[in-house]
């Protein structure tokens, strides 16, 4: 039995994430009895408060965030007594001299979870470390984004790097913690029948689409300076792109798994300025109506720059440059503002060598398989069979087989990725952290896509909120004589 005993401290404890995510993840924790008996959790932030005033504020987090179906006000009780507060400023090593303390001679694996702003990291780790707080067993866990860019990335992982062991780092991209993205992992080497069509030879494109329907929420001043690529493209859009095209791992150990999506991000084609118009659209949503409510376009959201050209919404057709996927283009797309939250992927697998059917129906007749990441988890592989009755001759008809997991396996929850990554982090498995290497090698990639759109002066294009984005993203997909899934 792994021990799972921890002391958690947070830093930024009574921060956004903290708030909306790590707590109602504790709280489902405890639920579930996976918070080990001696298990505690230290909140740090900036401002003086008590502690009661402090569980008080989480409470009411939780309980805002927990549906009445999972609510037991035992469990609540049982978490927040394990809370405790401390004041603290991060720039100030005597303040780290009470973490000490609250250390004491606990035996429990010390994480530190830094749910701060990125430019904090360097400074928090020296400090833990000048304050004789952390050892050889710490874990860090951390948030993106790692940096801004391929140097301000590396400059983050050199001065964590200069405390902390990578193996004692646990970087987040929470996607990896999504039930249904670790699916494809047991979705493709688990099942044999997908491990021989994986491959160019019987897939001829996929695409990855994850929308949003929510715009910026306030956080305009954050993500103005990042925009859709560096936001969602450079870490979620990435990884699923590589857990759908990596090899076969030698097993599921932390560093099989990245070795192989390393390779992946290794050998992603460079969008080179002549491709810049082929390979990709960037847009920015204008007012609209959005799920049947008319909202602002992002110039005239809260706090806007009017001038600003950053993307809210970006296309790309993606090839990677190896054996298995040679001339299978990935094409992805990601935005805010687009009719629904939708994360889905669709692999399309080349048609029958030889046709025999009806000529008008050529169109039909490939086979397609939908992975639903959210929401409505699940599966479906498009099959054809034969129309039905006695007039439809060998008229071909495309059908689902379908699986819902809710369905199928009877869930009643599908646990949030925050649950299942600070378990992981308790114990102590890496398999679903970004390993240093794949952030540096992601951001290459991402920095040689935006420098060459910026040579290029190319402006994000209009689309209206509740709507798939520019028209030129479509064009990006029917240029190649195919078109996105929903609009088959
Ligand atoms: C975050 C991005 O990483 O992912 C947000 O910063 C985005 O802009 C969010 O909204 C989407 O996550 P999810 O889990 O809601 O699909």
């Amino acid at each position: 039995r792994i021990d799972t005993r921890s002391d958690l401290m947070i830093f930024g404890g009574l921060g956004d994430l903290a708030r909306r995510k790590l707590f109602p993840a504790l709280y489902h924790l405890e639920r579930t009895g996976l918070l080990a008996a001696d298990s505690r959790v230290l909140v740090l932030a900036r401002r003086a408060h008590s502690v009661d005033d402090v569980r008080e504020q989480l409470a009411s987090d939780i309980r805002r965030r927990v549906p009445d179906s999972d609510w037991d006000d035992g469990v609540l009780s049982r978490l927040l007594a394990r809370v405790d507060y401390l004041c603290l400023d991060i720039n100030r090593l005597d303040d780290y001299q009470p973490l000490v303390r609250w250390r004491g001679d606990c035996e429990n694996a010390l994480i530190v979870y830094m749910a701060t702003p990125p430019s904090l990291y360097g400074v928090i780790a020296r400090q833990l470390r000048d304050a004789g707080c952390c050892t050889r067993k710490t874990r860090v866990v951390v948030e993106k984004p790692i940096g801004h860019d391929l140097e301000t990335s590396r400059t983050i992982n050199q001065q964590l790097g200069e405390v902390f062991n990578e193996d004692q780092l646990f970087r987040i991209d929470h996607y990896l913690g999504k039930e249904t993205v670790q699916n494809l992992i047991a979705l493709r080497f688990a099942n044999n029948l997908f491990a021989s069509q994986w491959n160019q030879n019987h897939i001829s494109h996929v695409e990855i689409t994850v929308a949003e329907s929510v715009g910026i929420e306030g956080r305009w001043g954050y993500f103005d300076q990042a925009g859709q690529v560096r936001d969602m493209i450079q870490n979620h859009l990435l990884q699923l792109l590589c857990l759908i095209a990596m090899d076969p791992p030698a097993d599921l150990s932390a560093d099989s798994i990245r070795d192989e999506k390393v390779k992946v991000l290794k050998a992603l084609r460079p969008i080179t300025p002549d491709l810049i118009e082929s390979h990709l659209v960037r847009g920015q949503y204008t007012a609209g109506s959005s799920q049947g409510k008319v909202v602002p376009g992002y110039l005239e959201e809260e706090g806007a720059d009017r001038n600003s050209t950053t993307e809210t919404f970006v296309a790309l057709k993606v090839e990677i440059e190896n054996w298995r996927w040679a001339g299978v283009p990935f094409y992805i797309r990601t935005g805010k503002r687009l009719p629904e939250k939708l994360s889905q992927i669709i692999i399309h697998f080349k048609p029958a060598p030889h046709y025999i059917f009806d000529p008008d129906q050529r169109h039909l007749a490939s086979n397609k398989l939908v992975i639903r990441l959210q929401p409505d988890e699940g599966m479906t592989l498009q099959i054809l069979t034969k129309d039905q009755g006695l007039d439809k001759g060998m008229r071909l008809r495309r059908g689902p087989l379908e699986l819902t997991f809710s369905e199928a396996f009877q869930t009643d929850r599908i646990p949030e990725a925050y649950e299942r990554l600070l378990w992981e982090v308790m114990k102590g498995n890496q398999y679903l952290f970004v390993r240093r290497d794949e952030v540096e090698y992601a951001w290459r990639w991402v920095d040689g896509v935006v420098a060459n759109w910026q040579a290029h002066d190319d402006l994000p294009k209009r689309y209206a909120a509740g709507t798939w984005g520019p028209v030129a993203a479509i064009a990006l997909i029917t240029r190649d004589g195919r078109s996105w899934y929903e609009d088959a």
